[in-house]
């Protein structure tokens, strides 16, 4: 199995990295524009191989899609970042050309390929991807909802003092300031959240969640690349491996949670096929109406590619 990942910068080289170490593929193809940065970053993840012991290879190249051709997956990371004070959606029109670009290329030399975006705004670079490759929306989606519940996982176990693999939640909407963490499906152990914290402290998790991303802007001066390239890393790994996971992913809906025409995270079933399933729960509707309000803020933010015409 193939591997490319566009964008070589902090986001691409954590997430070709964890693929490398967890030998997920034989090869992963790092790509950037900048010239002799994949190729650097590559060969040093090479030289960890003897040490972390595993056999995929890491190749890096400049722009040349050539060597990227025939991949099972592509992850596009090519982007800016957020900066302190800019929303995501501060981004779009630069990162909207960018991924327009590289998804031409990705297509002509992986017509096969499963996509998975992460640049941002994610859920509307993903329909940018999606508009482009013009292919089926189970193989172009997003990464977002991996990362956003990881936040949310981790810091319930901070708080409630538990190992983080024991925290299972789900977590739906866009990936932004309305995200809709779902603590009635959220459990430890088995065990609901709610049986285990106090909804004042549960409240102020869900609020840290929703700004995550934001908490990590302000410390860094730029946003955050382990949690995000490893949770990337996570989804290959589950089409590679055609592992069946159940994960929150951006995908595209037709009618849906009584929604169409719009990306937005919901839980699916993630292999081989890319998804294979979009899984419907029965929301309440305190959830449905804050489901409703992030595919509002989504909505909008596609109007503005599309009044932009950066895709055809
Ligand atoms: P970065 O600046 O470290 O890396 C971006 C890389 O893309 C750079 O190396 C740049 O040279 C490369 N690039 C730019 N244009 C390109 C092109 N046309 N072809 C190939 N490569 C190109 O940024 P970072 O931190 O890796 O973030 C990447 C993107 O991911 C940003 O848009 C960021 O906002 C987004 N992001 C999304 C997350 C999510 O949850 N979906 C989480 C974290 C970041
Ligand atoms: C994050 O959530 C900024 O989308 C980026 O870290």
């Amino acid at each position: 199995m193939k591997v490319t990942v566009i964008g070589a910068g902090n986001v691409g080289a954590t997430c070709a990295n964890v693929l490398a170490h967890n030998e997920v593929g034989n090869e992963v193809i790092l790509l950037d524009i900048k010239e002799g940065v994949a190729e650097g970053k590559a060969l040093d993840m090479w030289e960890t191989s003897p040490i972390n012991l595993y056999d995929t290879r890491t190749v890096g190249v400049t722009n040349d899609y050539s060597r990227t051709a025939n991949s099972d997956v592509v992850v596009i990371t090519s982007g800016l970042p957020r900066k302190p004070g800019m929303s995501r959606d501060d981004l779009i029109a630069t990162n909207a050309n960018i991924v327009k670009s590289v998804t031409e290329n990705v297509i002509a030399h992986s017509p096969d390929s499963k996509i998975i975006v992460v640049s941002n705004p994610l859920d509307v670079m993903t329909y940018c991807a999606y508009l482009t490759a013009k292919i089926d929306s189970k193989r172009v989606f997003g990464m977002a909802g991996i990362l956003d519940t990881a936040r949310y996982r981790s810091f319930l176990a901070l708080e409630l003092n538990v190992s983080p693999k024991d925290i299972q939640a789900v977590l739906m909407g866009g990936h932004g300031d309305t995200m809709v963490p779902l603590p009635r499906y959220t459990t430890v152990g088995g065990i609901p959240v709610t049986e285990l914290i106090d909804s004042s402290k549960l409240d102020a998790i869900v609020q840290r969640t929703k700004t995550g991303g934001g908490e990590i802007v302000k410390l860094l001066g730029t946003s955050a690349w382990y949690a995000p390239g490893a949770a990337a890393a996570q989804m290959v790994e589950a089409i590679v491996r055609d592992q069946k996971r159940v994960f929150p992913v951006c995908a595209w809906l037709q009618g849906e949670y009584g929604l169409s025409d719009i990306y937005l995270g919901v839980p699916v079933i993630l292999g081989k096929s890319g998804i294979e399933r979009i899984i419907e729960l029965q929301l309440n509707d305190q959830e449905k109406e804050s489901l409703n309000t992030s595919a509002e803020a989504v909505r909008s933010v596609m109007k503005v590619l599309d009044d932009m015409s950066v895709v055809a």
